[in-house]
């Protein structure tokens, strides 16, 4: 059964030797070409996986990877059941969001799509974190930083009634993981925010 049909991939609900599963496809882009797509396409998925293998490391919850079948530039991984904290938002979540976004970045990982349609709060309570296609290693605060400024955004345009409360108890729980360094990483969002206001303003 088709779940989600994305931008770049195609979301399936499965039976997997009798296990509900996940199977994320990744589709090609016809305005690129095959010779770019294909390995692109295969990149990506191989590193997905690998990421959401990795990540467990550090104690943050994600699907198990069942089976990845490059050839179709395909993972197989665990069903989450349960709600995207997008359709089930609450500003309290959002500290939980900062302790998992601050222990990924501790270790040097990008998310690169911290939205709140990237986590799945799970029937027992748990919170997932998935969709690491974009993610990547950095020790930049700017890199960090352009993490987060995302998440802003999304409170912003999704969640603006609890903007405020929810953006203070992310950072909260960020710098709960952090500690010292959390300032600096919320002074470069403030920096690249008044960047990005004067170069608009230029036009
Ligand atoms: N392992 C999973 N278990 C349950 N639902 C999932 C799982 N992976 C993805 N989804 C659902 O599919 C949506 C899209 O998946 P995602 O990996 O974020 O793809 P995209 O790159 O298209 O955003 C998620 O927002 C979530 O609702
Ligand atoms: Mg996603």
């Amino acid at each position: 059964m088709l779940l989600k049909k994305g931008a770049e991939s195609e979301l399936y609900l499965i039976n997997w030797h009798g296990v509900n599963a996940i199977s994320k496809v990744r589709i090609a882009k016809a305005y690129r070409n095959s010779s770019i797509d294909i390995p692109l396409r295969k990149r990506r998925t191989i590193h997905e996986a690998n990421i959401l293998s990795q990540v467990k490391f550090f104690g943050i919850n994600t699907p198990f990877i069942y089976f990845l079948d490059i050839k179709n530039f395909e993972i197989i991984m665990e069903y989450i059941e349960g709600k995207t904290v997008k359709d089930f938002f609450s500003p309290d979540l959002c500290i939980n969001l900062g302790e998992i976004v601050g222990t990924l970045h501790c270790n040097n990982i990008i998310h690169g799509d911290i939205t709140t349609s990237n986590f799945i709060i799970s029937s027992n309570g748990a919170i997932f974190a998935i969709d690491f296609g974009l993610s990547f290693f950095s020790e930049r605060y700017e890199d960090k930083a352009a993490d987060i400024r995302l998440f802003k955004e999304i409170l912003a345009s999704f969640h603006v009634d609890d903007f405020d409360i929810s953006f203070r108890n992310f950072y909260n729980g960020y710098k709960k993981i952090c500690g010292s360094i959390t300032s600096k990483v919320f002074k470069t969002v403030s920096e690249i925010e008044k960047r990005g206001r004067y170069s608009r303003s230029e036009f």
